[in-house]
């Protein structure tokens, strides 16, 4: 059985007195309840820390939104894989779209870090996802294929399954469209397909692959009962408490 998550991405918002409310409501959200799948939130980096003290039993797990290609040294700004580990990261996104779009992150430099993190012991989820574009010119599934081969190309099968995916759309992100259930499904079945090639059946069906997208308490159980979808990866709908417990619930 793969593992459910649902996870939030913050993005770049939030002040630290409000990233603090959240997590407390988080905390308290999740107290008498035993949710039906795993939790994570990737806050900002300045935040990791903070949620680590607020989950430190590991209940939630905690990713960052990013890592640097580089282990140590003179990159003045990044922040590395052992660093998001030692302020209790459990793990990192890679590749999301927003990064992708506006700093030019390509899938080479995605499977850099990959490496970085699959190093340090953390969890990549690692994002992929066709523009409008390109779903357009109905090239989205060579899309998902290049993105997933091209970054996961030097990892061995144990590695691999130590790995998260999430499908995400770009014209869905932050657009209030979503891919209908059956279009998620599709392109979910041809990644684990993809995987299956480049390691095996059994490395392919272990791994979990997120759907994130203008993902809500209203389309939530939908998207999350298609067969290759083993939860998502939730933006705007992961910044309040209400939204984002109706989500986790659509595994109850
Ligand atoms: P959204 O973002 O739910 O706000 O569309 C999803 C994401 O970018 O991870």
């Amino acid at each position: 059985m793969r593992n459910k998550i649902v996870a939030g991405n913050w993005k770049m918002n939030k002040n630290l007195p409000e990233a603090e409310a959240l997590l407390t409501d988080i905390r308290h959200y999740l107290h008498d309840k035993k949710p039906g799948c795993q939790v994570w939130i990737a806050p900002p980096a300045p935040y990791l820390f903070p949620a680590k003290s607020v989950f430190a039993d590991g209940e939630v797990g905690i990713l960052a939104q990013d890592i640097s290609i580089h282990t140590s040294g003179a990159y003045t700004g990044e922040i590395s894989a052992a660093m998001v580990s030692s302020l209790g990261a459990t793990g990192t996104l890679v590749g999301h779209s927003e990064r992708r779009q506006y700093f030019g992150e390509t899938d080479e430099a995605c499977e850099k870090k990959i490496r970085q993190a699959l190093d340090q012991g953390l969890t990549p989820v690692y994002c992929i996802g066709e523009t409008l574009e390109e779903r357009k010119a109905n090239r989205h599934f060579e899309v998902v294929k290049t993105q997933t081969e091209t970054a996961l190309k030097g990892l061995t099968a144990e590695e691999a399954q130590r790995l998260v995916l999430a499908y995400e759309p770009v014209w869905a992100i932050g657009t209030g469209e979503t891919a209908s259930p059956e279009q998620a499904q599709e392109i979910h079945a041809h990644i684990r397909k993809t995987l299956a090639t480049m390691f095996d059946r059994e490395t392919a069906s272990s791994i979990s692959i997120l759907y994130g997208g203008s993902v809500k308490p209203e389309n939530a159980k939908e998207i999350f009962s298609q067969p290759d979808i083993d939860g998502g990866l939730i933006g705007g709908a992961a910044l309040k408490i209400e939204d984002f417990s109706k989500i986790i619930e659509a595994y109850n």
